[in-house]
């Protein structure tokens, strides 16, 4: 068998499942950018297939999905550079994730810890889509062959899990069809943990919003988070290893040192030795300039749905043209008829 060599090419997706937050910032979009400004075909996805997996009431998803789009727009995914579009609007998803559905085995599943986080102690009442998630996000990735997935490090299971997928299909079909798709875990936030609680992610769903900065939380409400941010009594460390037990030191400085594009032991270099009495204000500062920026063109951009549905519109369509021929491509390896 030759061994196919697959170009670049970078997908991710976000589920509008609710406000987007730091975490989704730090860990994701601001990824995002920098890998459309490498130069590499980039594709950005609202997950609108996924948020279903739990109930969305209608109009809420509608919106979500909008403000979703307008968050990546305003953070700096430009639509003539990346393919911007919802998920639902491109079919291949939904069926190559049938396909997969038929490759990936309930065991792989079962070990899926977003699904036992998520289903709780009721999973017998979880909807059947919460279970077989992980196969539909393969989907996503596979039906562009996909090269490269900048996530956040919650998702690192699931792209096992899609690569797993992959060498299934490879290795039933005998061919060498989807590639092994790399996650792109990477920079000082790749777990944004809660500000009230240093061993918890930060998360939408969290039931206290003190928990979280969201991205359309306005400067007064970034600073009252940030200065009720669960601390330590003791001075911020010079290095790295400083922060080792310290979870809430440690998350406040990731924080600082991904906003203000630096690795941790740069940041320490400059903040080392200080009590979060100074550190504070300096991160409540900072977040202020780099966030405020983003929540004014998210509500700017919201003012103008049409555009937005029309940019989605848009990035469907040439998304279409890339997932449909390697859809067909993989019904004919499976032996469906396509006449
Ligand atoms: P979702 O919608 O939960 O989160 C979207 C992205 O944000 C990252 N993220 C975080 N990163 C750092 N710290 C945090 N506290 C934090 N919270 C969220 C996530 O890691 C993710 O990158 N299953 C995915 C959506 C999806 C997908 C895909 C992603 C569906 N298909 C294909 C990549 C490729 C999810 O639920 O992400």
């Amino acid at each position: 068998m030759t061994e196919v060599v697959h170009t670049p090419r970078v997908f991710s997706g976000i589920q509008p499942s609710g406000g987007l937050t730091l975490g989704n910032y730090l860990g994701a979009i601001k990824r995002f950018v920098d890998m459309q400004e490498s130069g590499i075909e980039t594709l950005y996805c609202m997950v609108d297939l996924h948020a279903i997996t739990v109930w969305q009431d209608p109009a809420d998803l509608r919106h979500n999905t909008r403000e979703l789009a307008a968050g990546y727009i305003a953070a700096g995914l430009d639509p003539a550079k990346s393919i911007l579009f919802n998920q639902s609007q491109v079919s291949a998803h939904a069926e190559l994730g049938w396909l997969f559905s038929c490759i990936a085995r309930m065991g792989w599943m079962k070990r899926m810890t977003q699904f036992k986080d998520k289903a709780g102690k009721n999973a017998e009442n979880a909807s059947l889509g919460l279970f077989g998630y992980p196969a539909l996000m393969a989907a996503d990735i596979l039906i562009y062959h996909s090269t490269h997935v900048p996530v956040g490090e919650d998702q690192k299971q699931h792209l096992e899990l899609t690569r797993d997928v992959a060498a299934k299909f490879n290795h039933d079909f005998g061919v060498d069809f989807f590639p092994m798709t790399e996650p792109v875990i990477e920079g000082a936030a790749t777990r944004v943990m809660s500000l009230r609680d240093g061993s918890k992610k930060m998360s939408k769903s969290d039931p206290s919003d003190a928990s979280r900065i969201n991205m359309t939380d306005d400067a007064d409400t970034i600073a009252k988070k940030i200065r009720k941010a669960k601390t330590d009594p003791d001075a911020l460390p010079s290095e790295a290893e400083g922060l080792k037990d310290r979870p809430e030191a440690r998350n406040l400085v990731n924080i600082f040192a991904a906003l203000n594009d630096q690795t941790v032991d740069a940041t320490l270099a400059d903040v080392g030795g200080k009590q979060f009495s100074e550190f504070k204000p300096m991160l409540v500062d900072l977040a202020v300039n780099k966030l405020s920026p983003i929540s004014t063109e998210m509500a700017r951009l919201m003012n103008d749905p049409a555009e937005i549905d029309r940019i989605l519109g848009d990035g469907s369509a040439r998304a279409r043209k890339i997932a449909n021929p390697i859809l067909e491509k993989t019904y004919d390896i499976v032996g469906m008829i396509r006449s």
